[in-house]
C-alpha cells in the first residue's frame, strides 16, 4: 500500500474590516506548519484545555441559548433568499466578480443519489470535482494524519444524542460535531450538552440537510451563513472553521463558495458505515460493527475519518460497541476538526481569548439592527477577504475507496477580494410560529424536505 505523503499549509483565512471602523479589528494570523508525529496536543496536555474555554466570548452579550430572543431572527426552514443579509450577498457577488467562484451550473439530482450535471459536464472533471464521485478538491479534508482517529458525529444536536455525548464525556474524549441549524434551533438543550457541558467542537453541517450541489449560490450562501451565524450566536461569537456536506455532495463551485464568503474548509470522510440506515434495515449493526473492526485493525496510514451519525439509538449504539477496538488498536482519539492542527474555531486564540469576528459578514454588527450597525452609519465598510490556501493537504491513496482521483493542483497563493456593505444584512425572517413550521420540524426531528430525499437516495452515500 502506498504510504500517503500528507503535507499540511494553512493561511488563516482573515477578514479585515476596512474603512471608517476600527483598526483594532484587524486581525491576521499565517501558520505555515508541517507536523510531526505529534502535532496535536492530546487531551491530558496542559495545554489542551487552553482551547477549552467555554465562557470566553468575544465580549458581546448573546441571547440565552434557547430564548426566544437567541431564536427569533432565523429562518424556521429552507431559508429565503430573498431575505439574506445583504452583507453575505455582497461578500457572494465579489467572489463571483474576483473570479473565485468557479461558473458551473448547480446539478440536478438523479435518482440513485448520484447529482448530474447540464451539457455533459463531467462530475469527475476538474472543473465540478463531485465529492459524490469521490473526487478530491485541493484543500478539503478527507484523511486524518496517520494513525489518528478523526472522531466527527453528523446531524445532531437530537434527542439520540445524548447517550452519545455522555459516552464521550465519561469517556473523556472529544469529538466534532457537524450539526444542522434547524436541529440546533429544535433542541437547544443537546446543543448546550455538547458546547458547554463536553467542550466538544461544533461545525456546520447546513440549516436544512439538502444536496447542496442541486443549489443556486445564494441557497447555498443561505444554507451556509444561517447555520454559522447560530453557532457564532450560541458559542459566545465563536466561528466555526469547517463544514461538512450534507450525504457528501459537494463540488468546486459549493466548496468555493463555503471558503470565499465564510472562510469554511470542507471536511468529508475516507470510510462509511451506513450507519444512518441501521433503522430504515439498509445495513444491520453486525454488519456496522464488522467494517468498524476490520477499519480499526487495519492500516494506520491514512488516519481514519469515520463517516457516523448521532441519528438515531442505533447508530450511536454503533459507536459505542466499537469504542473500544479503537484504543485497542493504538489509535490516537481526536476531534476530526482538532485534528486538522488548527482547531474548530476559526476566531479562538492559542490562548483560548476570543475575538470579536472583525467583518460584517458574520458577527453582532453584520446583523445587528441595520439603523445603527457602523457600516450604515459610515456608509461603506468594506470587506477584504484573503483566503487561498486555506489547507492544502494531498493524499496518494485511498484505503476506502480505491477509486479517487488525485487532487488538483494547489491554488497558489489565494484570492483576495473587496466587497462594498452598505448598511448591514437585517435579517427579517420572523419565526412566527409557535408550533406550527418549526413543530413540524421537530416531529421526526427533520425537516420532510430530508425525509423525502431519503425516500430518493436509497442505498446512496448519506451524511
Ligand atoms: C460593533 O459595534 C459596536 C457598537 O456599535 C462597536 O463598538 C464595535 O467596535 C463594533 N465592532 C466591530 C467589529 O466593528
Ligand atoms: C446574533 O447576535 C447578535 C449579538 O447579540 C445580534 O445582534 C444578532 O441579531 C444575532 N443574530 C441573529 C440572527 O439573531
Ligand atoms: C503567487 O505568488 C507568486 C510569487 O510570490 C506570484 O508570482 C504569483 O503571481 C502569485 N499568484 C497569484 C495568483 O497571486
Amino acid at each position: 500500500m502506498v504510504s500517503p505523503t500528507l503535507s499540511f499549509i494553512y493561511t488563516v483565512a482573515t477578514f479585515s474590516l476596512l474603512g471608517a471602523t476600527s483598526a483594532a479589528s484587524v486581525h491576521i494570523e499565517t501558520v505555515n506548519k508541517r507536523f510531526a508525529d505529534t502535532w496535536y496536543h492530546s487531551d491530558d496536555h496542559p495545554a489542551y484545555s487552553l482551547f477549552r474555554r467555554q465562557e470566553q466570548t468575544d465580549g458581546v452579550t448573546y441571547p440565552d441559548v434557547g430564548s426566544d430572543e437567541w431564536s427569533s431572527a432565523f429562518p424556521p426552514a429552507s431559508p429565503d433568499t430573498d431575505d439574506l443579509p445583504q452583507v453575505w450577498v455582497d461578500a457572494l457577488n465579489a467572489a463571483v466578480s474576483a473570479g473565485t467562484i468557479p461558473d458551473i451550473p448547480p446539478s440536478t439530482m438523479g435518482g440513485n443519489g448520484n447529482p448530474v450535471y447540464p451539457d455533459g459536464l463531467s462530475p469527475t472533471s476538474s472543473e465540478v470535482c463531485s465529492a459524490t464521485y469521490q473526487c478530491r478538491i485541493s484543500g478539503e479534508i478527507w484523511d486524518a494524519p496517520d494513525g489518528v482517529f478523526g472522531a466527527g458525529f453528523d446531524d445532531g444536536p437530537l434527542p439520540t444524542s445524548t447517550k452519545l455525548y455522555n459516552f464521550l464525556h465519561e469517556n473523556n474524549v472529544h469529538a466534532t460535531h457537524f450539526m444542522i441549524g434547524v436541529n440546533i434551533l429544535e433542541n437547544p438543550d443537546v446543543f448546550t450538552h455538547a458546547f458547554e457541558t463536553n467542550g466538544d467542537d461544533i461545525a456546520v453541517h447546513t440549516w436544512t440537510h439538502p444536496y447542496m450541489t442541486t443549489k443556486t449560490n445564494l441557497e447555498v450562501v443561505g444554507e451556509l451563513g444561517w447555520t454559522m451565524q447560530l453557532i457564532h450566536n450560541s458559542t459566545g461569537g465563536r466561528l466555526p472553521r469547517y463544514w461538512r456536506p450534507p450525504y457528501g455532495d459537494s463540488d468546486t463551485r459549493v466548496s468555493a463558495i463555503a471558503r470565499e464568503v465564510f472562510g469554511l474548509t470542507t471536511i468529508v470522510w475516507n470510510h462509511d458505515t451506513d450507519d444512518w440506515s441501521l433503522t430504515t434495515g439498509g445495513t444491520t449493526s453486525s454488519k456496522v460493527h464488522s467494517q468498524l473492526s476490520k477499519w480499526l485493525s487495519g492500516p494506520k496510514s491514512p488516519g481514519l475519518i469515520i463517516l457516523e451519525h448521532e441519528l438515531s439509538d442505533m447508530s450511536v449504539q454503533a459507536f459505542i460497541d466499537a469504542y473500544p477496538l479503537i484504543g485497542q488498536n493504538n489509535w490516537d482519539f481526536v476531534s476530526v476538526a482538532e485534528a486538522s492542527g488548527v482547531g474548530a474555531w476559526q476566531n479562538v486564540n492559542s490562548d483560548g481569548s476570543v475575538n470579536r469576528v472583525p467583518s460584517p459578514v458574520l458577527g453582532a454588527n453584520a446583523s445587528a439592527n441595520g439603523a445603527t450597525s457602523s457600516a450604515k452609519k459610515t456608509g461603506v465598510a468594506a470587506v477584504s477577504v484573503t483566503s487561498g490556501v486555506l489547507s492544502s493537504m494531498t493524499a496518494t491513496n485511498s484505503a476506502a475507496t480505491g477509486d479517487v482521483t488525485g487532487t488538483s493542483a494547489g491554488s497558489g497563493n489565494g484570492s483576495s477580494q473587496s466587497a462594498s456593505a452598505t448598511g448591514s444584512g437585517v435579517p427579517k425572517l420572523k419565526d412566527t410560529q409557535t408550533g406550527g413550521a418549526r413543530r413540524l420540524l421537530a416531529m421526526p426531528a427533520w425537516p420532510t424536505s430530508i425525509l423525502s430525499a431519503l425516500a430518493v437516495v436509497g442505498a446512496a452515500v448519506f451524511a
